[in-house]
């Protein structure tokens, strides 16, 4: 493995058919050429991701459009305006270009144009699109810096370091209907903000699958150890947390308050900033899962407004497994 910061390395990498872990403002990616998918079935391997779980294409200018999807659709090129390059991932129908490994044999392509100079420049010196999940092992915790990358890919050929991503949740993933947009994945950009140019759909999206987007998977996200969030109580929780020493229990902070009977204090914002709780939550995750002091976690829930939606979604993921 080489860490670097020089991208004609990175994109010889993945001309060459090879994995580049990049920095974009969301997360970290792990990149392959989109269009060769062999490259792109070293994703999954790597990533332990199973196969029905499509990846999202990511380009640096709006010329690949035509290219990789089907159908002209004004829409896009007016969200492209507002919230290009940015964390906005667009569900498009797909061209033959693309191969069904990259979509898991979905007809649809997500589409997103990064808002982070290193992703933009290793896309144009590698000369193709770049299909690019997060670069975690698959139901864990997302990367917003190189060494989180390191941590759960250690085989990953290159890991470019654009040091920790600036939004640090991923991006917001939707559809369109023909009536609007619908959202698939929560993310940094709200419905709120995709209002201001396009309806919402009233309409669920056209998909015969039964999950419309995998993403939408209930458990994710997740630490290595327990993490529940505070007020949300199952009998399982519970039965958890009466035997808990609570001197070996972490809680997350977002309003700055920090209960006396826990043994580590992490907060996402001391004063409930959201978007301040946004790029350090992942950040935060990772460091209670390396904490060899910490046995579980609490974390204070976040107000589902603006972005706290996002971050109360990933919460709520990574809290799954140990409520039910
Ligand atoms: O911010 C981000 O989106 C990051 C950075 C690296 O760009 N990427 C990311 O990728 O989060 P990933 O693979 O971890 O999540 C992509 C989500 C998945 O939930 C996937 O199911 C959904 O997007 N997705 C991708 N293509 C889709 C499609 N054709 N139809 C429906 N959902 C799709
Ligand atoms: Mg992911």
């Amino acid at each position: 493995m080489t860490e670097s910061t020089d991208i004609s390395l990175a994109a010889k990498v993945i001309k060459g058919g090879g994995l580049v872990a990049f920095p974009t403002e969301t997360v970290y990616g792990l990149g392959a050429d989109a269009l060769n998918p062999e490259a792109v079935a070293k994703i999954f391997t790597e990533k332990e991701r199973p196969s029905f779980d499509p990846l999202i294409v990511h380009i640096a200018s709006l010329d690949e459009i035509p290219r990789l999807t089907i159908g002209k659709d004004d829409r896009v090129y007016t969200l492209a305006k507002r919230f290009w390059p940015g964390p906005l991932t667009i569900v498009l129908p797909k061209s033959d270009l693309v191969p069904d490994i990259v979509t898991s044999g979905l007809p649809t392509v997500g589409i997103r144009f990064p808002n982070n100079p290193i992703a933009l420049a290793l896309i144009k010196s590698s000369g193709c699109p770049l299909a690019a999940p997060s670069a975690n092992k698959f139901g864990r915790i997302s990367p917003t810096t190189a060494q989180h990358v390191r941590k759960q890919l250690p085989n990953v050929d290159c890991i470019l370091d654009g040091g920790p991503s600036f939004v640090g949740i991923e991006s917001t993933v939707i559809a369109l209907n023909t009536d609007g947009f619908v959202i698939l994945r929560e993310g940094f950009i709200t419905a709120e903000d995709l209002r201001t140019v396009l309806p919402a759909s009233n309409y669920p999206v056209d998909n015969d699958n039964k999950l419309s987007s995998p993403g939408l998977l209930n458990s994710h996200y997740s630490p290595q150890k327990p993490i529940f969030i505070e007020g949300e109580d199952s009998q399982k929780s519970a039965k958890f947390l009466e035997k808990a020493s609570f001197l070996r229990g972490a809680y997350l902070s977002f309003s700055g308050r920090a209960p006396g009977c826990y043994g580590v204090i992490e907060y996402l914002s001391k004063t409930g900033d959201l978007r301040e709780a946004a790029v350090n939550l992942f950040g935060a995750l990772h460091r209670l899962e390396d904490n060899y002091q910490v046995d579980f976690i609490v974390a204070e829930p976040v107000p589902q407004r603006e972005i706290g939606i996002a971050i109360m979604d990933r919460l709520k993921k990574a809290a799954y497994k140990y409520k039910k």
